[in-house]
């Protein structure tokens, strides 16, 4: 066989979001892409802010020598540190440029902080519904997934976490705001949180972490903001990108930070660092490092999704959809009216509306809608969402 067997068994199982993807092609080809309202993706639908192309014009233009060479592993000086003041300005602590490694996104960013975590068979608890490519990462660093459901609020549940627990658990890994729930965690369910880890790690004699994907943090309405993870618990890693804050997904640029007061700091560090390199990024793209330390406290204009979430709360409302409304991020997570929610989402598709079921992220009985789409596909999409729903409940 060419490809290997775990591989192939992963491809097979295909992520449901490229099902969604797949069947929107086709569906676009045959209906015409005006008639297709697809809500399967969560790539950002607005554009980068302005600043950013004429940062980059400003790069490209800047004649220094070694713009485009390797560096350090952890990515450009200018860039950590840049990063490192911007940490300690919006949370309680001192961030130093060696408590950063720049990463390609996310992503990267997470496959950084588990290969230097984890053993094999390391447990990591995940709360549910969650964004399940963390299971292929897990998987490629030989971690195993512990994954414990959330309330019906989707706030974490800290008995069933505490349940979760074993001597083989090496860290949780948190997301917030959600993706799929838009979920943003509080300050006191963060604090709870903080105090049972405490707890565990003292019994176990070593720490068992809390790493925060927060690709979504800026990405907050109504006025709320997304506490900090640094504030409530030493042992803390926070991942994240520009991914969808400036809209820059396809550029790959994100960062990983530590909690200043981590035991073992340096070492950690270390591990990551040279996780980055042998993982084969070798360092976070050189223009991207460069753009991003201009650019740490701009965000696309995040009023604008915020007027989708409004448009799209209401009107699915009025057609009987029960949801959580989303504090952040671009997605909404609606109960489907009967449990099989793969049928459900069938019946969306006959009307040409592409959303992904919630079984995708471990949350049966529901659906995910990425609404970082224009304010016209959630207005044309709404008779097609009513007709389905009407099916079901008379
Ligand atoms: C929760 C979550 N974490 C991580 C990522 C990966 O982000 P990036 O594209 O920056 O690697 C995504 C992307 O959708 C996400 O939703």
């Amino acid at each position: 066989m060419a490809v290997a067997d775990k591989i192939r068994a992963s491809m097979e199982k295909s992520s449901w979001i490229r099902k969604m993807f797949e069947e929107g092609i086709a569906r676009k080809a045959k209906f015409g892409a005006e008639n297709v309202f697809d809500f399967s993706l969560g790539n950002p639908n607005l554009e980068p802010p302005v600043k950013f192309k004429k940062t980059l014009i400003e790069i490209a233009n800047d004649p220094s020598p070694a713009l485009h060479s390797y560096m350090p592993n952890a990515g450009l000086l200018v860039t950590r540190k840049a990063v490192a003041d911007y940490l300690t300005e919006t949370n309680r602590r001192n961030f130093g440029p060696e408590d950063v490694v720049m990463t390609v996104g996310a992503g990267g960013a997470l496959n950084v902080v588990l290969k230097t975590l984890l053993n094999p068979g390391d447990e990591v608890i995940i709360p549910s519904p969650y964004f399940v490519e963390y299971n292929f990462y897990l998987d490629n660093h030989q971690g195993v997934p512990r994954i414990v459901k959330t309330k019906p609020d989707f706030s974490l549940d800290l008995p069933a976490l505490e349940e979760a627990i074993t001597d083989k658990c090496k860290a949780v890994l948190i997301d917030s705001p959600n993706n799929p729930t838009g979920k943003v965690y509080g300050k006191e369910e963060l604090r709870n949180l903080g105090e049972l880890l405490s707890a565990y790690s003292r019994k176990l004699g070593r720490p068992i972490y809390l790493i925060s994907d927060e690709p979504y943090r800026k990405i907050v309405y109504d006025g709320i903001s997304v506490p900090s993870v640094f504030d409530v618990y030493t042992e803390s890693f926070v991942v994240t990108s520009f991914s969808k804050d400036l809209s820059l997904p396809g550029e790959r640029i994100g960062y990983a930070a530590v909690n200043p007061d981590m035991s073992d700091k340096g070492l950690v560090m270390g591990g990551m660092i040279l996780c980055n390199r042998i993982l084969g990024y070798v360092n976070a793209p050189a223009i991207m490092q460069r753009a991003v330390v201009r650019l740490l406290r701009d965000s696309v204009d995040v009023s604008l999704y915020q007027r989708k979430r409004d448009m799209l709360c209401s009107g699915l409302s009025q057609c009987g959809y029960e949801f959580e409304k989303p504090g952040g991020a671009f997605y909404l997570f609606p109960r489907t009216p009967i449990a099989d929610d793969v049928a459900f989402v069938h019946d969306l598709q006959e009307e040409n509306i592409l959303v992904v079921p919630g079984s995708g992220f471990a949350g049966p009985g529901h659906m995910r809608i990425a609404y970082c789409v224009d304010d016209r596909t959630i207005e044309k999409a709404m008779p097609g969402f009513e007709r389905v729903m009407r099916k079901y409940k008379k």
